[in-house]
């Protein structure tokens, strides 16, 4: 019954917000476990999809109000940029960024080698080679001087992640990427939200992607974004995403690039107006849940949370709460934290992902076929390097707690049951 209400009463959210949160409040002592499940809603996403359907467009078309021209207007505010182009993908966006900005076969990208192979996968279907680096052990973020170490001849773009909504340095790498002539990627595919430096991450580099799939900040079940400063550039990506069409942006029936249909439907588009319309709120009662969790830590001991570059939960955005793992002062291994989490319910995964030169792609020499151009011994020799820091994380130090474990006091408390049963064990 509540449930089926829900949708009227977010409509209020509009109308007295105060009735709103007075609602939800008691909602919740109702629903507990339901507010605890991830993706929600985080205002009138029902009655936005309504509206679309109930209208004739429900594809994208240029200059008439429609639902992805305001969101992109009211995201580029959000993240601080002066141009927002809304796309399909996270994956999409960050082909359709390299391509704008020049990069061609042979060209190479750095990231680290411990971030989604979505990155890797799209830089490789953009024609564009990806270089790992390792990560660094404070922050679980890259290892600026790794990077230094590998930037070659054909090195014309940085991509730096904002690992589970963790803020980068961008200012470091920032400095780095003008000071070696590479173009700077900033992949906030999970960071929606993010603060680097009391500036929202995305806005710091020539320009940020991001995602509105499974596990990202705000989700739409399919769908991303591209920000930019750069007038000229956001128009390219504007033709990139309709096969390369000159008519819309440039005036001229023709096309100049290799492209894709990287559009957004307007149905996702009015999702995703309002979840960013709910955004805000739902993350300040993520990070203020964090918060509490992060002082509870100490009695934990061998457990404490990893902010990124950052020292304080109001810089993140906690696509997963990020732990390392002191196996010696916790009394017990990575193993036996996920098994004992996995049983009792307690979503959980690693701090990073398996390392993109372990899987069977790059293993099995199958990169060969679609890497045709550049520097191939280098290539391989970083596919096959190793890369410690982002190795041992995955195997020992790094863990991932999903955020659904703190959208409910409920959920909160069953996790430090759980954390507490676990270390009186590990000090018996
Ligand atoms: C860091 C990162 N970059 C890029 C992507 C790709 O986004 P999408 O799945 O929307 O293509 C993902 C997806 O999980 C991601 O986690």
């Amino acid at each position: 019954m509540l449930r089926r209400l829900l949708p009227l009463i977010v409509k209020l959210r509009d109308w007295s917000p105060s009735t709103y949160y007075f609602l939800v409040r008691i909602a919740r002592r109702f629903m507990g476990e339901e507010f605890g499940a991830y993706p929600h809603m985080l205002a009138n996403e029902i009655g936005a999809v309504v509206e679309i359907l109930s209208s004739s467009q429900w594809n994208m078309t240029y200059g008439r109000g429609l639902a992805h021209e305001r969101l992109e207007v009211e995201f580029a505010e959000s993240v601080g940029a002066g141009h927002a182009i809304a796309v399909a993908s996270g994956g999409v966006a960050l082909q359709m960024a390299l391509r704008a900005m020049g990069l061609k076969p042979g060209d190479e990208a750095i990231h680290q080698v411990d971030t989604c192979s979505a990155t890797a996968m799209a830089v490789m279907n953009a024609g564009v080679t990806p270089v790992f680096a390792d990560i660094c052990d404070r922050t679980f973020m890259l290892d600026r001087s790794d990077v230094e170490g590998r930037i070659g001849p054909q090195t014309k773009a940085l991509i730096a992640t904002h690992m589970w909504g963790n803020p980068e340095n961008m200012s470091a790498l920032r400095a780095l990427a003008q000071a070696r002539g590479l173009k700077l990627i900033e992949d906030a595919c999970l960071g929606l939200g993010a603060v680097v430096q009391g500036r929202p991450a995305g806005s710091w580099g020539d320009v940020g992607i991001f995602s509105f799939g499974c596990v990202k900040p705000i989700q739409t079940g399919e769908g991303g974004m591209i920000v930019t400063d750069d007038e000229s550039l956001a128009r390219e990506l504007r033709s990139l995403r309709h096969w390369g069409d000159r008519t819309i942006e440039f005036g001229v029936r023709d096309a100049t690039q290799l492209a894709w249909n990287g559009r957004m439907s307007e149905i996702l588009a009015g999702i995703a107006r309002e979840q960013l319309k709910g955004y805000p709120k739902h993350l300040e009662e993520v990070r203020d849940a964090v918060g509490e969790f992060q002082l509870t830590l100490a009695g934990f001991p061998g457990l404490s949370l990893v902010l990124g570059t950052s020292e304080t939960v109001a810089d993140c955005s906690f696509s997963q709460v990020v732990l390392r793992l002191d196996e010696a002062l916790a009394g017990f291994d990575k193993t036996k934290l996920m098994a004992e989490l996995t049983k009792n319910g307690i979503a959980n995964w690693h701090a990073n992902f398996e390392l993109i030169n372990s899987l069977s792609f790059i293993r099995s020499g199958a990169w060969r076929d679609w890497i045709l151009r550049g520097d191939i011994d280098r290539v391989e020799e970083n596919n096959g390097g190793r890369f410690p820091v982002a190795e041992r994380v995955f195997a020992r130090d790094g863990l991932g707690l999903g955020k659904t474990n703190f959208l409910s006091a409920g959920n909160r408390a069953h996790l430090q049951s759980v954390l507490r049963s676990l270390t009186k064990r590990g000090a018996a």
